[in-house]
């Protein structure tokens, strides 16, 4: 094959890249997205700030933006993100306690009623949890009671029945690290007692001070062995090393429920971390780490 989402999808997988709505007007921008990848993520636009500026009063222009472009190209949407400590509205900054809790319940609501039906699936709540100790990270979403983290996905079951519901996090490749083992005792926990949850998204930004271990393969399996999907969602590699790409591919395709891989932004100038050139084109150029992924899928 000669794409990257048509290689994948030899598999049954997918192939995906965060968008910006902002760069949907450049030509050389929306060809290589539009030939490369057949999943899309909105990069910021499907937010809480973007998606409920005011309490109460959505607003989807962006996040159509990005998932009318994707489905007009005959892409499939992972939606991100419904319940996260960061990028919040300054309201939803400022609430806590039962108020908060019901502001959360009614966003996930409110984007879920828009897009119903139409997400193959959803980061319902994004990292979660502490940097280095296995628990919970500390934030205003936390401060509400343990169960938020269920009370979210349980709503999300209940508003779009037909998307996957996952958590999403970074720092949880690493099978050895606690925060991996926390997040991986959360899943059990929720399997073992019924709370809707299938899928676990890695997002595997690595870099100096969080790089690939070949430990990847494990993590994913483990997860997988749970009973959840595994998708890598926000893929970028400090440097780009053609083999690390490789690596982390070969990690997905030798189990069977790790069903997508997502880049996070088509070219090194569209990343969040340009001055990394962690991604696998540049310009109108394909890096030598498209070509390791293309012929690792
Ligand atoms: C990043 C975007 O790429 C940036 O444009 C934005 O300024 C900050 O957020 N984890 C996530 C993503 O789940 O939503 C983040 O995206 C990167 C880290």
């Amino acid at each position: 094959e000669s794409t990257l989402g048509a290689a994948a999808a030899q598999s049954g997988r997918y192939f995906g890249t965060a968008i910006s709505a902002g760069k949907l007007g450049e030509a050389a921008y929306t060809s290589i997205a539009n030939a490369e990848f057949n999943m899309v993520t909105a990069e910021n636009e499907m937010k809480i700030d973007a998606t409920e500026p005011n309490r109460g009063q959505f607003n989807f222009t962006n996040g159509d933006r990005v998932f009318n472009w994707a489905r007009q190209n005959g892409k499939r949407v992972r939606g991100h993100t419904l319940a996260w400590h960061s990028q919040q509205p300054g309201w939803m900054q400022s609430l806590s306690g039962s108020t908060l809790r019901q502001a959360m319940i009614d966003h996930i609501n409110g984007v879920m009623a828009h897009y119903r039906g139409n997400i193959y699936a959803w980061d319902v709540v994004n990292e979660a949890f502490d940097d280095s100790n296995g628990g919970r990270r500390q934030s205003n979403l936390q401060a509400t009671g343990n169960d938020w983290i269920e009370v979210a996905f349980r709503t999300a079951r209940a508003a779009d029945p037909a998307a996957k519901l996952c958590y999403n996090d970074y720092n949880i490749d690493n099978w050895t690290w606690a925060k991996t083992q926390g997040v991986y005792n959360m899943v059990r926990d929720f399997k073992s007692r019924g709370v809707p949850i299938d899928c676990v998204g890695l997002q595997a930004h690595f870099n100096s001070g969080s790089p690939y271990n070949s430990n990847f393969r494990t993590t994913i399996s483990s997860f997988a062995a749970l009973g959840v999907d595994v998708q890598i969602t926000e893929l970028d590699i400090q440097g780009a090393s053609a083999q690390t790409y490789a690596a982390v591919t070969n990690d997905c395709l030798a189990v069977p429920r790790c069903n997508g891989i997502t880049v996070w932004g088509v070219r090194d100038q569209d990343s969040w971390r340009s001055g990394d050139t962690p991604l696998l084109f540049s310009g109108s150029s394909k890096k030598p780490a498209y070509t390791s992924v293309l012929n690792a899928l």
